[in-house]
């Protein structure tokens, strides 16, 4: 009989799951969990049993989890840095492009055409073009295990890398000039993208006083966290014609259907392989401590 019972929020992938059956009996009933996987679902509401030892968070942010109740409570909380950093790269990297060439808003447009469209075809290529990449700087706030990887492939497509970072990530081979200051690097930035975590001190720093040192007509993009910009300053300054675009995977009801804001339901560490990445890495990190007291990436 297994020694601990672990229960999963949200579907935890195969690949993560099959780590787990062979030493620990995985329970539906989540309150007598020896220790829970999750990935996003938002754990603040749920008492914990007196059995939980720790949570093993199936990405890199982590604030669905209490973790000031977690701490009182001496159940240790692990996540999964760099586990999904390909992943959301890809989709900073599309959202890049996407945005840049108004993509989003020319496929919308054809999607409505009907009948013999040749003759719109014609107007939609002039309404909807775009600038290019190449030869553009991308300032980068945040060179963690994403940042650094969005540097690497930006730079790869042409563009000038730019950064503002507490910590440089080892993954980073592109050339980045860094600034100390935020708000001189965005002035030379034709692209702004934020990869830091939500924290009292990142919170809301993207707002109009940073928005009014970007040059006019840059593309903010988002693919972090929702709160790390403040939405009425993003909406004002597209409405202005300040920014041209405001890229992000947080769908939130505020940006739905907004002229040049161009959301994704939190795309970002959705692929097979981020999944699965991110749900073995949890898992391994939650075995190792309940089995051998190691703590890693906690
Ligand atoms: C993350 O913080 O890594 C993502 O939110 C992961 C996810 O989509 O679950």
């Amino acid at each position: 009989m297994a020694k601990y019972s672990i229960g999963t929020l949200n579907n935890i992938s195969k690949v993560g799951l099959d780590r787990l059956t062979d030493q620990y009996a995985l329970t539906e009933d989540i309150n007598e969990a020896n220790g829970i996987v999750v990935r996003s679902y938002k754990m603040h509401e749920m008492d914990f049993s007196d059995n939980l030892l720790a949570i093993g968070r199936a990405g890199a942010g982590v604030n669905n989890i209490p973790l000031d109740r977690c701490a009182d409570e001496g159940i240790v909380v692990f996540n999964t840095p760099g586990a999904n950093s390909n992943a959301v790269k890809e989709l900073v990297i599309a959202g890049l492009i996407m945005g840049s060439r108004n993509m989003y808003e020319g496929i919308s447009w054809a999607n409505t055409l009907e009948g013999d469209v040749s003759g719109q075809v014609e107007k939609g290529k002039k309404q909807f073009a775009g600038t290019e990449i190449e030869g553009k700087t991308l300032g980068i706030i945040g060179l963690g295990a994403i940042g650094a990887k969005v540097a690497n492939a930006a730079h790869a497509l042409g563009m000038n890398i730019v950064g503002n970072s507490v910590v440089v990530h080892p993954f980073l081979t592109a050339p980045c000039k860094m600034y100390d200051d935020v708000a001189e690097m965005v002035k030379v930035c034709d692209y702004v993208s934020i990869h830091v975590p939500s924290l009292p001190a990142t919170k809301g720093m993207i707002n109009k006083d940073l928005i009014a040192n970007m040059k006019d007509g840059a593309i903010v993009l988002n693919y972090a966290r929702p709160d790390l910009v403040v939405e009425e300053d993003i909406i004002a300054a597209l409405e202005s014609g300040k920014l041209r675009k405001y890229m992000t995977d947080l769908a939130d009801e505020n940006l739905i259907n907004k002229p040049g804001i161009v959301s994704t339901p939190h795309l970002g560490a959705s692929t097979k392989e981020a999944e699965d990445n991110c749900a073995s890495m949890a898992v391994d990190e939650l075995m190792d401590y309940i089995e051998n007291g190691n703590i890693r990436n906690s």
